[in-house]
């Protein structure tokens, strides 16, 4: 995979080059640069914001600097057909199933935005070339777009075929859609009692099918506990009585 980033912060990417998005890097599964948006623009200031029109607090990132970064890492007629993701709290939320998504593509550009965002028309003008989507991290609003483009570099590269060591580590944990949507069980490891805290006996049982039914249960109850909004319907107690009355 091609990864593309655009910031007018590229240091704080710098953590890309650690663990195993690092590694994925420097064994070449991904091929990845950041880029400094300042580099496209002209003037002495170098200045990537300016004041926004009808008025209203802040500062809004200027047209031309994006326009010509987009222009030069996918110049128009480009094969391959990549996928701009702009960083903004007003896109569609990040989740594993967009991380999924994502990590099928050849080339993905990631713009991060700083300030009130960035000139709408940029996002527009890309459209009419270029698969866009525009992705937020969450209901919160950070500083700028590479705290989420680091969060979704790491979920993305994290799938990319070679890249966790173990594939079956993938397919077990929270949000994995082999595991029903449901939340991780409760893990533990030595030593069997920790300040009075016992490991569950069932665990040292070597019965694979308890363990298992075991797992299942705990990942069952956590997720009512913690996020009920995605506990599949087979687990909800209503729909269940309502199989039975049936
Ligand atoms: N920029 C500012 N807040 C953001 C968010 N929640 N997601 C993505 N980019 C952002």
């Amino acid at each position: 995979m091609r990864l593309d980033i655009v910031s007018i912060f590229p240091e704080y990417l710098a953590p890309l080059e650690l663990s195993l998005v690092g590694k994925a890097v420097r064994t070449g599964i991904v091929e990845l640069a950041v880029h400094d948006l300042r580099q496209w623009t002209h003037d002495r200031h170098r200045t990537v914001d300016d004041t926004p029109y009808g008025g209203g607090a802040g500062m809004v990132m200027k047209p031309d600097p994006w326009g010509e970064a987009l222009d030069a890492l996918v110049p128009p007629g480009t094969a391959g057909d990549p996928v701009l993701l702009v960083m903004t709290p007003s896109g569609r939320r990040f989740d594993q199933a967009l991380a999924a998504e994502l990590a099928g593509e050849r080339h993905l550009v990631v713009a991060c935005g700083r300030y009130e965002g960035i000139d709408a028309r940029v996002v527009e003008h890309a459209r009419s070339r270029l698969r866009v989507l525009e992705v937020s991290l969450g209901d919160y609003v950070l500083n700028g777009g590479e705290a989420a483009a680091l969060a979704i570099t790491e979920a993305v590269v994290r799938l990319l075929p070679g890249v966790i060591g173990n594939p079956a580590s993938l397919t077990e944990e929270s949000h994995a859609a082999g595991h029903d949507g449901l939340l991780e069980y409760p893990v533990y490891t030595k030593p069997p009692s920790w300040r009075g805290l016992d490991v569950p006996p069932v665990l040292f049982s070597g019965h694979h099918g308890q363990i298992a039914a075991w797992r299942r249960e705990q990942a069952v109850e956590r997720t009512r506990q913690r996020r009920p909004d995605l506990l599949p319907s087979e687990y909800d107690p209503l729909v269940v009585a309502r199989a039975v009355e049936a």
